[in-house]
């Protein structure tokens, strides 16, 4: 075994936790400019009025007020008679999220495919055949969706919509069978946000593309750009709360990593749909569907549920704790129960005292050895890399004592 001196081992540890957070902060970044510019021109489109005096090709205008000033917009379908001078494109929002976002998949998620996708008792693949999987799944999705709506653009947008809602639940069942359910989760994460950015980059660029030449060549654009690349939008505009959904929750164990996890995916791309809906009939100027509320409370309701039976049966545990924790120095299990119990269980219990703490936070117990040994990753991340525990250090942990904390973190890892 190679010894990376502790010293390196920290300095690269703090590096790389840098650069992971630098690429997570642009990816959400470059996420809510581009979704943002989306809602903004959704919102946009479904407010446009027909008027008398409008130029020649417009399809419609509207007012809006921002800022201290008034803008006066034009929407023109298929697009003007002559090509304007000036044009601001909207498109490095979306290529930033999707550049950023598997740049964020290959730092977290493959390097640690070990970690993160693979599940020895399911699959016990490679890493390079996990990484592999995961790669053809997002090109086979984007594939297989994009395949589809050419059969079907121009045709019944409802019975595409449940179509493509019934092949992610395929691919997510899938997915589940092979990878772990973090590596599944974030999987059909990429999957579906591969596809949203896709349709600007294959289809709705190069439509617009086509149409700005037309123009400059003083010909006619073709109708078809148009209409394709609102099919395109109108898919991404409802799968964009789905999408987020799953970006965000792997902070949330009991939704990712349960039995039915796989089926919560199907069912947070309805709710994600419906809500879409709710807001884009409010945003036309009609009466909104308040109704739609119902089943979306329903489904939310019916998901927590399927957290609820799809977590483990403890009723198997295992007793893996108890052969560890009889390797480690007596002075060492002592001194670092004496600092947990003293600086951590106050909250980290299974009945916390900490005043109004009816849980303990983030379900981690810190009450004994075992405990510990548990959470070791988890504590070292919290409270010996950084001062995040206690909070605010509320119980005053000093440095010697994470230095404790350190020293059984490097014990357990040499094991
Ligand atoms: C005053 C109450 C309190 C004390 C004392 C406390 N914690 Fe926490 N801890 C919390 C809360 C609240 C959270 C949840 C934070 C959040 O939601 O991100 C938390 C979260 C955590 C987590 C999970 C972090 C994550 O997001 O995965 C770890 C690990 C942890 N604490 C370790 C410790 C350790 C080790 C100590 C003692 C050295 C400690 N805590 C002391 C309140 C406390």
């Amino acid at each position: 075994m190679v010894i990376v001196p502790i010293e390196a081992a920290k300095l690269f540890y703090i590096f790389f936790e840098w650069i992971e957070f630098l690429v997570r902060w642009l990816h959400v970044i470059a996420g809510i400019a581009w979704i943002g510019s989306s809602f903004y021109f959704i919102a946009l489109d479904l407010s446009l009025q027909n008027k008398k005096d409008m130029p020649k090709q417009a399809h419609g205008e509207a007012w809006q007020v921002h800022g201290g000033g008034f803008y006066q917009i034009i929407k023109y379908l298929v697009a003007p008679e002559k090509m304007p001078s000036q044009l601001t494109w909207f498109k490095w929002e979306a290529y930033g999220t999707w550049i950023s976002g598997f740049l964020l998949l290959i730092l977290v998620y493959y390097l640690s495919a070990d970690l993160y996708m693979i599940e020895i008792e399911k699959f016990d693949l490679t890493k390079f055949e996990a990484i592999s999987i995961s790669l053809i799944g997002i090109i086979l999705g984007w594939v297989l969706y994009n395949f589809i709506c050419k059969k079907t653009v121009n045709k019944n947008n409802n019975v595409l919509a449940i179509f493509i809602l019934f092949i992610f639940t395929i691919f997510s069942w899938l997915y589940f069978q092979v990878f772990s359910y973090r590596g599944a989760y974030m999987q059909i994460g990429s999957m579906l946000g591969t596809i949203m950015v896709a349709n600007v980059l294959m289809i709705i660029i190069p439509g617009q593309k086509k149409v700005v030449k037309s123009l400059l060549e003083n010909k006619k654009p073709d109708a078809i750009h148009g209409i394709t690349a609102k099919q395109r939008s109108l898919h991404n505009n409802y799968l964009t709360l789905p999408v987020i959904f799953i970006m965000i929750s792997n902070h949330y164990p009991t939704i990712y990593a349960t039995e039915y996890s796989w089926i919560i995916i199907s069912l947070i791309i309805i709710v994600g749909a419906l809500i879409r809906q709710f807001f884009n009939i409010k945003h036309s100027g009609k009466k909104p569907p308040y109704l739609i509320w119902i089943p979306i409370t329903i489904i939310v309701l019916f998901s927590v549920y399927l957290s609820d039976i799809g977590k483990p049966n403890l009723s198997s545990a295992k007793k893996n704790a108890e052969l560890i924790i009889q390797k480690i120095p007596k002075t060492l299990v002592v001194a670092s129960e004496e600092i947990i119990i003293s600086k951590c269980s106050m909250c980290h219990a299974k009945e916390p005292l900490w005043e109004n703490m009816k849980h303990s936070p983030k379900q981690i117990n810190l009450e004994n050895i075992k405990d510990i040994v548990q959470n070791i990753d988890s504590i070292y991340s919290q409270a010996v890399m950084s001062y995040a525990m206690p909070p605010g250090n509320i119980t005053f942990l000093e440095n010697s004592e994470r230095k404790t904390l350190y020293d059984l973190y490097n014990f357990l890892k040499r094991l």
